[in-house]
């Protein structure tokens, strides 16, 4: 094999390996997420543990927040939404991600408060923002 083949071949293994991360940690995420749903169904003997548990999946990625709820307007830039992964952000990010995070928990004009995401912690937007500006 020419050193070009090789490198393809490396290129393809790489990528077939990210792919299958990734489903393999959307099945966990489903995995740690069900028995959580099936407390909530068996109804009227939730113990009073429950939302501990269900907090104990974790915090969602930024990357799944934004997915989730800010990309409807940072992936468009619709309503005037600096858009993600455009020079919108640079004077933005000179505000610092502490005063960025504040504005968004808050609301700023067309920018709903929590950006519509009301279980968002504050840690959650925070990763979300430092998504949506790397
Ligand atoms: C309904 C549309 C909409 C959604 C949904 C939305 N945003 Fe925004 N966002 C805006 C708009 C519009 C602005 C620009 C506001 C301005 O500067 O007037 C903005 C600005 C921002 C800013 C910059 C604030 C600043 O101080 O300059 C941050 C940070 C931000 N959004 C974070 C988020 C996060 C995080 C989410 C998801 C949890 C989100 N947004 C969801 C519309 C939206």
């Amino acid at each position: 094999m020419s050193k070009h083949h090789l490198i393809a071949a490396a290129v393809l293994l790489l990528g077939a390996g990210a792919v299958q991360a990734k489903h393999l940690s959307e099945k966990n995420v489903a995995e740690r997420i069900a028995p959580t749903a099936q407390v909530y169904v068996e109804g009227d003997n939730v113990p009073s543990a429950a939302p501990a548990a269900a907090k104990s999946s974790g915090p969602r990625t930024g990357e799944q927040i934004v997915a989730a709820n800010c990309g409807a307007c940072h992936l468009t830039g619709a309503a005037g939404a600096p858009k993600i992964g455009t020079a919108d952000w640079a004077p933005r990010k000179a505000k610092g991600v502490d005063a960025l995070l504040a504005s968004a928990i808050k609301g700023l004009n067309a920018m709903p408060p929590k950006g519509m995401c009301m279980d968002c912690s504050d840690d959650e937007l925070r990763a979300a923002i430092e998504h949506m500006i790397k």
